[in-house]
């Protein structure tokens, strides 16, 4: 909504008044002055008038979600669930995913509104670890954890990865590490060995670990522990 709709929308001004409050630069949007009736404001915006808050912003939001396999890390989806539908929250359209998974690849998933929080957590310069639990089709090899921590050439995007680390768990499951979120990157890793992903689940982001408590399909806020490290 414009800045002059808002509050000329309240009870206690007319456009007349709205107008000189604007032009007067008695009006801050976010704290900044909004001189321009056309600036735009949200139900998340802060407006003052004279310092007088006329609407408080409303905090950011951050939730964990565990995925469930077979939806997708979208905002909208023509054919398949979005993990959207799975939250049961006013004005979701606010909401953006730090972090997508493949839809058939569950486990932790991290949702906000919080755009600077999110991009903090996802840039490249971040290194933030993010741990796997892998499943796959084949034997796990014990010289795979070598080549892992060396870095996979992919040619598609002509890059090394950076080093993971491959722990194995059994002969056909391991937690890998990776320190980075390429497209498909743990399956086309494994994919190298022609060993198939059968089975795939995030268990944790930086110090962000999906809560045990949380079923498939279900969501909790972060706390404010979980926020403040990234
Ligand atoms: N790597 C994949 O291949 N898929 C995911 O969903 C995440 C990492």
């Amino acid at each position: 909504m414009r800045v002059d709709r808002f509050l000329s929308n309240l009870p206690r001004f007319n456009r007349q008044q709205v107008r000189l409050l604007l032009v007067q630069g008695r009006v801050q949007v976010d704290g900044q002055p909004a001189r321009d009736g056309h600036h735009p404001v949200s139900e998340f915006s802060q407006v003052t008038v004279d310092s007088e808050v006329l609407q408080a912003a409303r905090p950011p939001r951050y939730f964990m979600l565990h995925k469930p396999m077979g939806c997708v890390s979208a905002t909208s989806d023509p054919q398949h669930p979005t993990v959207l539908d799975l939250l049961d929250e006013p004005d979701k359209q606010r909401l953006h995913i730090a972090g997508r998974l493949d839809f058939n690849t569950s486990g932790l998933l991290l949702i906000t509104d919080d755009g600077q929080w999110s991009r903090r957590l996802t840039q490249p310069g971040s290194k933030l670890p993010k741990v796997y639990h892998v499943e796959t089709e084949q034997p796990i090899g014990a010289h795979y954890a070598e080549t892992f921590a060396n870095g996979i050439y992919f040619a598609f995007e002509d890059l090394t990865t950076l080093p993971a680390q491959l722990t194995l768990l059994g002969s056909h499951s391991a937690h890998l590490t990776l320190v980075e979120g390429r497209y498909h990157q743990v399956k086309r890793m494994f994919g190298l060995f022609q060993n198939k992903v059968v089975r795939l689940h995030r268990e944790r982001i930086g110090e962000i670990v999906l809560d045990p408590g949380l079923a498939p399909g279900q969501y909790r806020p972060l706390t404010a522990e979980e926020i403040q490290p990234i």
